[in-house]
């Protein structure tokens, strides 16, 4: 995501702002900017696109910017492309306010509307410059800052967290948190704000962690925190320990484990903007229902957990639509003289959006006149720039090579997409529509609920790290999502691991089973949960060790044929795998770590291969 700092105290503000910045350039961000309040109660705004280096040139390390209030922010892009209109802070037109947001306002195209009919100019692509221009709106009826940003809260929907700064106000800034992490710094004569610790390590580490709906105003001898009602609150303060690398990571060993626990969240981030009143909706997608009508074939292309995402997709798109689904590996694609045309949408599947097999294939997919549709994560990337359609999955920057989280927002947009299709074909049923959609909501909450069993895997893969090889076995839904799991163990633990189509065990891979061979059996797929059972008594029969992975309504039944079961909660059955990536993600993690590998980068790997 990307980052907040602010500061108010007795300092020149800008050369802290830059400091604190630069301790969050590791989060990644494409471009940057600071707003200082100078001594002439003005708001003095610099941006620039590309890295810190190039304000810290503009600014002179901030000496040429003056006053002792501000905020500054890194922006890796979400609406708008990366630049230095779309980066933060945004101003109001009058120039009365200075907003930097982390987070996504749902509402943003209707606010944007209503205030362009009020006649408010807008200057950049991005959502939270509505937060700007509705503080000034809003401000002009009120004259007060405080009930300003009430009112904007009460307004806007999305997730945020906000420092904002107002011309008339020049003591004060107020910070605002809600679904997007933000916290208080706390010094002598001064105070702070920041998304991530890491920025404030130099100056203090005394903070508190701000909850949903919080609110708090910040001058350099108090700071005054607010409940979601706007009522005063008290909140304990807490030391911070932890070394600069520990703070990087939050706390967490590695970025892997920290991005898999990011999951929930970013899942909120990528479900929520397309759930409107329990209908799943694509504002922004071009496609039109006469030309999802029209479509005679549908492929989807991509690479690595990228191209499982796809497979998923497969059986998922197949089931819904009714509709012949093929899945390409990019590599493949690009060579293989597609059989594609203007009746043809393909779908590119890329978290970098800067895969060079995906991108050639997109080339490919064009030249031949077929409508391209990418999920990607990385805003204004080729993938995304060369498509005629385009949806991203907000999961935020993904720093561990082994990808977690953005497979995890992949595969919930492509199930969106799913329900979208589906309802425009007319082959979903509005039961099946309407219990998905729940479900989709609950999502986030779910696989909190399987990452708090994370010690169980801990201690599973403690006693199981020494194997040399390793099958994941299962069948439709579960055999797709063994492809990851299996991809996910070997990249970062070395062991050499297979997935397998349980039905194909019997044409081959049966012969290597032998005593002690591990094999991870996945049967959380309700309909075929009976002949995952027969397949697991084959390989133990052949003295493989087994652990079992299913719903938590199938524990009992699956316990009469393995002692060693993991569960998920239950779910409808095209979000099963959404939940059992988990487990996988988290086995992988803790055996990698037993064998004390370098997680967060794995040997002969990259995080964007862009050659080929
Ligand atoms: C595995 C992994 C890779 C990527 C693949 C495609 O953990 O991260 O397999 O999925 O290199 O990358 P993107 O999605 O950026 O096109």
């Amino acid at each position: 995501m990307c980052g907040i700092v602010g500061f108010v105290g007795q300092k020149q503000a800008a050369p802290i702002l830059l400091d604190g910045l630069s301790r969050l350039e590791y989060r990644g961000y494409d471009s940057a900017g600071i707003a200082v309040i100078t001594p002439e109660h003005t708001i003095d705004l610099r941006k620039a696109e590309g890295r810190l280096k190039v304000l810290n040139d503009m600014t002179d390390g901030g000496n040429n910017v003056h006053g002792c209030i501000g905020i500054g922010h890194t922006r890796w892009a979400t609406h708008g492309v990366p630049n230095s209109t779309n980066s933060h802070p945004h101003m109001s037109e009058g120039g009365k306010f200075a907003v930097i947001h982390n987070g996504i306002v749902e509402n943003y195209i209707e606010i944007k509307d209503f205030l362009i009919k009020q006649g408010v100019h807008f200057q950049s692509e991005t959502d939270t410059e509505v937060i700007a221009q509705l503080l000034e709106f809003y401000y002009n009826e009120c004259h007060d800052f405080f009930e300003s940003v009430g009112r904007v809260l009460r307004r806007i929907r999305g997730a945020y967290a906000l420092g904002i700064l107002c011309a008339d106000c020049t003591d004060r800034i107020i910070a605002v948190r809600k679904d997007t992490p933000l916290l208080l710094g706390f010094g002598e004569g001064e105070n702070y704000i920041a998304s991530d610790v890491t920025a404030l390590l130099p100056y203090t580490r005394d903070v508190v962690y701000m909850d949903d709906g919080e609110m708090a105003i910040l001058t350099k001898d108090s700071v005054q925190i607010f409940d979601a009602m706007q009522q005063p609150i008290e909140k304990a303060h807490q030391h911070i320990d932890w070394d600069l690398s520990a703070a990087e990571k939050g706390g967490y060993p590695h970025f892997m484990l920290k991005e898999i626990f990011e999951q929930p969240d970013a899942l909120r981030h990528a479900i929520s903007p397309h759930l409107r009143d329990d209908r799943v909706v694509f504002d922004d997608m071009k496609l039109k229902p006469e030309q999802i009508k029209d479509f005679t074939r549908l492929v989807i292309v991509a690479c690595g957990s990228s191209y499982h995402v796809g497979v998923l997709g497969k059986y998922t798109l197949e089931r819904t639509l009714r509709r012949s689904v093929e899945v390409q590996l990019a590599s493949e694609f690009r060579y293989c003289d597609p059989i594609v045309d203007d009746k043809t949408l393909v779908i590119f599947i890329s978290q970098s959006g800067e895969t060079l097999d995906t991108m050639e294939a997109l080339k490919e997919a064009k030249k031949r006149g077929a409508y391209t549709l990418s999920i990607v994560n990385v805003v204004g990337s080729s993938i995304a720039r060369g498509s005629d359609d385009v949806i991203y999955t907000w999961a935020g920057p993904e720093i561990a090579v082994a990808t977690t989280k953005a497979y995890s927002t992949q595969l919930a947009v492509v199930n969106m997409l799913a329900l979208v299709f589906g309802e425009v074909l007319g082959t979903i049923d509005p039961t099946e529509y309407a219990q998905t959609v729940s479900e989709l909501k609950k999502l986030p909450e779910k696989m909190e609920s399987v990452l708090s069993h994370h010690e169980d895997i801990q201690k599973y893969a403690a006693q199981h790290f020494n194997h040399n090889s390793v099958f994941f076995i299962g069948r439709n839904l579960d055999y797709a999502l063994g492809l990851e799991g299996s991809l996910k163990l070997k990249e970062i633990s070395y062991i050499h691991s297979e997935a397998y189509a349980s039905g194909e065990l019997k044409h081959g891979t049966i012969s290597l089973m032998e005593e002690g061979t591990l094999v991870i059996a996945l049967g959380t797929y309700g309909k075929l949960f009976e002949k995952a059972q027969s397949n697991i008594v084959e390989v133990k029969a052949r003295g493989a060790e087994v652990l079992a992975l299913t719903t938590e309504s199938r524990r009992e039944e699956m316990r009469k044929t393995v002692s060693t079961v993991l569960t998920i909660p239950d779910t409808v059955d095209m979000l099963l795998p959404n939940l059992g990536v988990v487990p996988l993600q988290l086995l992988a993690y803790y055996v990698a770590l037993q064998r004390g590998c370098d997680i967060d980068k794995p040997r002969n790997l990259a995080k964007s291969v862009t050659v080929e």
